[in-house]
């Protein structure tokens, strides 16, 4: 994939984004509210994922990016890791054949090696089997930190070039970040009501929009998404430069200068 980058060049302008970087939080206090237990909400999330998924797809969406599970999350009780775990093994097993028929292409990014042999054969197994889908990229990451994730590039670089001296560049660096096949998310929605990045995608959200929601993950759908959609359409990505500035590129109008478009306004 060409390189690009938001911090040197404006991206193509749509009205749907390429990529959407979720958050899926609120599980635990979906089922709270229900008095059930914490895993009956991460049963719910899997529904919620597919149907994320399939409306990404259908609206044309290329890259879908889901946080399954932080680097932090090992600190949770033993028995909700260990049934998250089970959840992640069920899907891997058995969403495949699905995935295949709707054209999505799976990726994995983290250490997943902590989550046992098992876990990693099915997961090399269902990248390998979705490969040529070209539909949709549905990215799970698991056991992924974005600090990890920027010190695991600068370990490759460093493995590459020991004797490494002087400026790294942005072109070098991206490619051995983990999501290297994927452009920068446009659009990162946390569901749950918390307003943090919890160690997501530390690199990619430089320019992201941002969109926090107060529905909690199983709660969350295809309308829900639209909504998301429809904020992210009404926003001014302005990448440093200022609104006349972005005016005056916009394909719709000539590219005059600020000065020019002044004159012409006032005329
Ligand atoms: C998100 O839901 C799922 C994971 C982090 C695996 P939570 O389990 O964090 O739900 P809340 O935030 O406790 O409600
Ligand atoms: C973020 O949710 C991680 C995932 C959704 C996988 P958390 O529930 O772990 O985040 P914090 O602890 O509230 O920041
Ligand atoms: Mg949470």
């Amino acid at each position: 994939m060409k390189f690009t980058s938001t911090t040197r060049e404006i991206p193509e302008k749509r009205a749907v984004p390429r990529h959407i970087a979720i958050i899926m939080d609120g599980n635990g206090r979906w089922a709270k509210s229900r008095y059930l237990p914490r895993v009956a909400g991460h049963r719910r999330g899997v529904e919620t994922v597919r149907e994320v998924t399939r409306a990404c797809a259908e609206r044309g969406v290329e890259f879908l990016t889901l946080f399954a599970f932080s680097s932090e999350n090992w600190n949770r009780p033993q028995e909700e890791v260990s049934l998250l775990r089970e959840l992640f093994l069920r899907a891997l097993e058995q969403e495949v054949e699905k995935m295949n028929r709707n054209g999505i292409r799976l990726r994995i990014v983290g250490e997943i090696a902590p989550f046992g042999e098992k876990i990693c054969a099915l997961a090399a197994r269902a990248e390998e089997a979705t490969a040529s889908n070209k539909r949709l990229t549905l990215t799970i990451a698991a056991n992924y930190g974005g600090r990890w994730d920027i010190l695991q590039a600068l370990e490759k670089l460093l493995r590459q070039e020991p004797r490494r001296r002087g400026p790294v560049t942005e072109e070098e660096f991206a490619p051995l970040l983990a999501m290297n096949y994927a452009p920068e998310p446009e659009l990162f929605i946390r569901t749950g009501g918390e307003q943090r990045i919890s160690n997501f995608l530390l690199w990619h959200l430089a320019y992201t929009e941002l969109y926090f929601t107060q529905t909690l993950w199983p709660d969350f759908d295809a309308l829900a998404l639209e909504e998301a959609i429809a904020w992210f359409r009404a926003r001014e990505r302005r990448f440093g430069r200022t609104s006349e500035q972005l005016q005056d590129a916009s394909p719709a109008r000539p590219a005059l200068s600020g000065a020019a478009q002044r004159l012409i306004d006032s005329a």
